[in-house]
């Protein structure tokens, strides 16, 4: 392993270039994965600054520019694990351990955040929603889904599985938001079916999709962003 002088990356932080050798005996795709990983700006950004994953800064960027997490806010964070939206959330809505306003869910052990407690389950389950709205105690301003289906290898697969849990999260939202309240969810790059962008259309007053600089240019992801919701008649 070798390291170089880099460019500065976000928030001006200039990180080393770490290079693993080819004659690491690592297989190539994992040794090329490996060093896009330690060589990325936002993975050194959010280590530095305690977030538990980079993603925490695709919904910093995005709250920045679309002002969605208040102070005293109820938020559903549907594919919590490891935390990093929750921390985001937690920290931007003031939400405390005593009165948790944000509630996670994922099917994946997490350590703690404070102020953010998350059930153990998976989202499709049944009884999931009914056990959300439980420990959020009062409906949500926001429901946020960074949910992504386990990768099988297969691109496409992938892509249809996580394109599933944005509807089932889109369902859900219409279901428990307060009237402006706000729905956040990964998708893909033409991925969202029409049936899903016009439902949300007739129920919120905004529909965006964003991809947030921290969201890998090389990537396919994207964010739904639906703002305002009209209210259940
Ligand atoms: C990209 S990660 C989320 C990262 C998170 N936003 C953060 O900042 O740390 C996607 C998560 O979705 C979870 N997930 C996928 N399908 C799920 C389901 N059906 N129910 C609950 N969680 C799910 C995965 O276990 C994974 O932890």
């Amino acid at each position: 392993m070798t390291k170089k002088p880099g460019k500065a990356g976000p928030g001006g932080i200039r990180v080393l270039k770490t290079r693993i050798k080819k004659k690491s005996g690592l297989k190539e795709s994992s040794r090329r994965w490996l060093e896009r990983h330690m060589n990325d700006p936002y993975v050194q950004r959010s280590k530095a600054a305690g977030y538990r994953s980079r993603a925490a800064y695709k919904l910093i960027e995005i709250d920045d520019k679309h002002h969605l997490l208040k102070p005293g806010m109820r938020v559903i964070d549907l594919g919590a694990a490891p935390g990093g939206w929750c921390q985001v959330a937690a920290a931007r809505t003031k939400s405390t351990p005593e009165h948790p306003n944000v509630v996670g869910i994922d099917y994946l052990e997490m350590d703690a955040v404070p102020g953010a407690p998350v059930l153990l389950m998976d989202f499709l389950d049944e009884d999931a929603p009914e056990k959300l709205a439980e420990a959020l105690g009062g409906p949500p301003d926001i429901v946020m889904s960074d949910m992504a289906a386990p990768t099988t290898g297969h691109r496409q697969t992938d892509h249809i599985r996580t394109m599933h849990l944005c509807e089932v999260a889109a369902d859900f939202a219409v279901s428990v938001l307060k009237p402006g309240g706000h729905f956040l969810a990964k998708t893909f790059q033409g991925g969202t079916e029409n049936s899903v962008l016009t439902m949300l259309k007739q129920n919120f007053r905004s529909v965006h999709h964003v991809k947030p600089p921290a969201s890998r240019e090389e990537s396919a992801e994207l964010y739904l962003l639906a703002k305002d919701f009209k209210g259940r008649s």
